[in-house]
C-alpha cells in the first residue's frame, strides 16, 4: 500500500470484531509515534493501554448512560500530552501528540486493524482522569479505540485540496 493509499484507508470504524489487539503488536503499533515530530524534542505523547481494571474505573466514573460506549472495541488507549505550562510550548506539543496519534492510527491500519480516535466527555472530567491515574500536567487528547475491523464505514465526503490550499504570490 502507498502512502496515499494508507492514509485513505484509516477510517473511523466504530463497530469491532472482540479480538483484543494482542500485547506485541500495540507496542509496534505505538512504538511509531516517537517518530512525529517534536520541538525541542519534548517527545510529549504518552500513552495508556487500559486493562480490565482501568476499564472498570473509567466506567464508573462515566457512569451507566456513557459507559455502554467504552465496549464498542476490545481494546482501548487513552492518548495524552505531556505539557509543561508554557503557552507556546504546550500549544507545539499538543501539535506533536497528535501527530504522533495519527501515526499510529496510520499504523494500526497498515497492519489490518480498525482504529477509532474518540474524545469521551468522561476524560475531561476529574473522576474520569482520577480512574486512570492522568496527572495534572497532561491533556488528554482521545481515547484510541482498536480492533478487528467488524463493518466498514460509508464512503467518505471530503473538499478537495483546492479549497483548503492556497499558493501565495
Ligand atoms: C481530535 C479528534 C476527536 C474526535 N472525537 C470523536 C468523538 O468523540 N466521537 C466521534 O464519533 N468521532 C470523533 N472523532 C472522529 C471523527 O468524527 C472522524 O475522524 C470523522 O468523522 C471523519 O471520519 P474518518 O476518520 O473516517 O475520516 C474525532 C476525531 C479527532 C481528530
Amino acid at each position: 500500500m502507498s502512502f496515499r493509499e494508507l492514509a485513505e484507508a484509516r477510517r473511523t470504524h466504530k463497530e469491532f470484531g472482540p479480538d483484543p489487539v494482542p500485547r506485541e503488536t500495540l507496542l509496534e503499533l505505538l512504538d511509531v509515534a516517537r517518530f512525529a515530530p517534536t520541538h525541542h524534542m519534548t517527545q510529549p505523547w504518552r500513552f495508556r493501554v487500559l486493562g480490565p481494571e482501568a476499564l472498570d474505573a473509567l466506567k464508573e466514573a462515566a457512569g451507566e448512560k456513557e459507559s455502554g460506549k467504552l465496549d464498542r472495541a476490545p481494546t482501548l488507549v487513552v492518548a495524552s500530552a505531556a505539557l509543561s505550562g508554557d503557552l507556546v510550548q504546550d500549544e507545539e506539543d499538543v501539535c506533536a501528540a497528535a501527530a504522533a496519534i495519527e501515526l499510529v492510527l496510520l499504523a494500526a491500519t497498515e497492519a489490518g486493524l480498525a482504529s477509532y480516535w474518540r474524545t469521551p466527555g468522561v476524560l475531561r472530567t476529574r473522576q474520569g482522569r482520577e480512574a486512570l491515574g492522568i496527572p495534572r500536567g497532561e491533556r488528554v487528547l482521545g481515547l484510541l479505540h482498536f480492533g478487528p475491523p467488524a463493518r466498514e464505514p460509508a464512503p467518505r465526503e471530503r473538499e478537495a485540496a483546492e479549497s483548503y490550499v492556497e499558493f501565495l504570490p
